[in-house]
């Protein structure tokens, strides 16, 4: 379905003013964003702590709590920015991929702020959404880049020829990355979320254990994360056996080398083969410091810009949702109506 023309024409030629959902996972997240690039605003209500509890997101206690906190998050979002809902342009909402109960709360309220306001409701992938945030923290970036993704439930390098077209140049073929970063922080006891619990120790550890994998995948764009975890759960479990201390920052350390130095390897050698200049960082995992550190260090080397977002628009929230759907919507004023529905996964196209 199609924005009435006469409508679009207007907008194309004022500030567009979006009010973006995001609750795909266990994030309650609305945000104002005017024309792709300005955050007016930026609420995320985090559910970490309830969830920290059960060692991992439980998706109907975020369903739960999502519904309890949106209306809120909702109108905080519009006094931070200072705005009536009568001066928003439209509604932007995550409809996928993530959680279906979670990504349900959050489509039926914009469909529900939609249809009472009569607002246009633009439907965002959140994957596309976790790109976008870098055109929030970096005004100058513009395609065309190479886009590595490296989210809880994403890995992929991705080229971004224009603000909407996409083609996905390789992805995991079994974890993604963010989710091996969990499940070994879990296996060494560091509970959840994993990531930032694994970066953190990792810095006083050293990066000399080996863990023995087989890399099937080494001459192509694809990413295999299952056996590496495989590997550290099994030298924990050997080192249990045998009554031996585990040294945790040193299998965070290992792990997070192994884990960084394959991404690094395949985004670089896809920004050279694809005639690119510019490397794009995007999800959550693009806050691991070790990452960046070893990207920027072969960034330098081969005459590569990188760019990764900000660390409070690498995870979940929903001004990178608003960037965008302004580019989705201002393309061809393509909306939803009140048929969209959540979606577990999108395909990355
Ligand atoms: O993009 P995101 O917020 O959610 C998804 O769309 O999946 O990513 C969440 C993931 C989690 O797996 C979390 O452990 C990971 O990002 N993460 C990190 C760091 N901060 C968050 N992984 C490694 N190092 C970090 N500093
Ligand atoms: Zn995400």
């Amino acid at each position: 379905m199609k924005i009435d023309k006469s409508k679009f024409e207007s907008l194309k030629k004022k500030s567009v003013k979006i009010l973006a959902i995001e609750s795909s996972c266990d994030e309650t997240s609305i945000a104002v964003v005017e024309d792709g690039r300005k955050i007016l605003s930026n609420i995320i209500a985090t559910q970490i702590e309830i969830h920290t509890r059960f060692g991992g997101v439980v998706p109907e206690v975020a369903s739960r709590n999502h519904i309890t906190a949106i209306s809120n998050v909702c109108e905080e979002a519009l006094k931070t920015a200072g705005v009536t809902l009568d001066e928003i342009d439209a509604i932007a909402v995550t409809y996928g991929a993530g959680l279906l109960g979670a990504l349900l709360v959050g489509v039926s309220f914009s469909k529900g702020l939609s249809y009472m306001s009569n607002k246009p409701l633009i439907a965002v992938s959140h994957i596309k959404g976790h790109i976008a945030a870098n055109y929030l923290t970096h005004q100058d970036l513009k395609p065309p880049f190479i886009c590595l993704m490296v989210s809880g439930g994403h890995t992929a390098i991705i080229n971004v020829k224009t603000y909407t077209e996409i083609e996905l140049i390789g992805t995991t073929v079994d974890d993604a990355v963010g989710e091996a970063f969990d499940k070994v922080a879990r296996v060494v006891g560091l509970g959840y979320p994993g990531g930032p619990k694994i970066d953190n120790i990792a810095k006083q550890g050293k990066e000399d254990i080996v863990f023995a994998h087989k890399n099937i995948l080494a001459n192509t764009y694809n990413f295999s994360f299952s056996g590496i975890k495989t590997a550290v759960i099994n030298y924990v479990h050997t080192k249990e056996q045998k009554h031996e201390e585990i040294n945790v920052a040193d299998i965070c350390a290992s792990f997070q080398k192994a884990v960084t130095d394959e991404l690094a390897n395949k985004a670089i050698k896809a920004v050279k083969e694809y005639g690119q200049n510019k490397l794009v960082v995007a999800g959550g995992v693009g806050a691991n410091s070790k990452l960046k550190e070893v990207l920027q260090r072969e960034c330098e080397k081969n005459g590569i810009t990188l760019y990764t977002p900000s660390l409070k628009l690498c995870t979940d929230n929903a001004a990178m949702i608003g960037s965008y759907a302004y580019y989705q919507f201002m393309k061809d004023g393509k909306i939803a109506d009140l048929s969209l529905t959540a979606k577990s996964t999108v395909e990355l196209k």
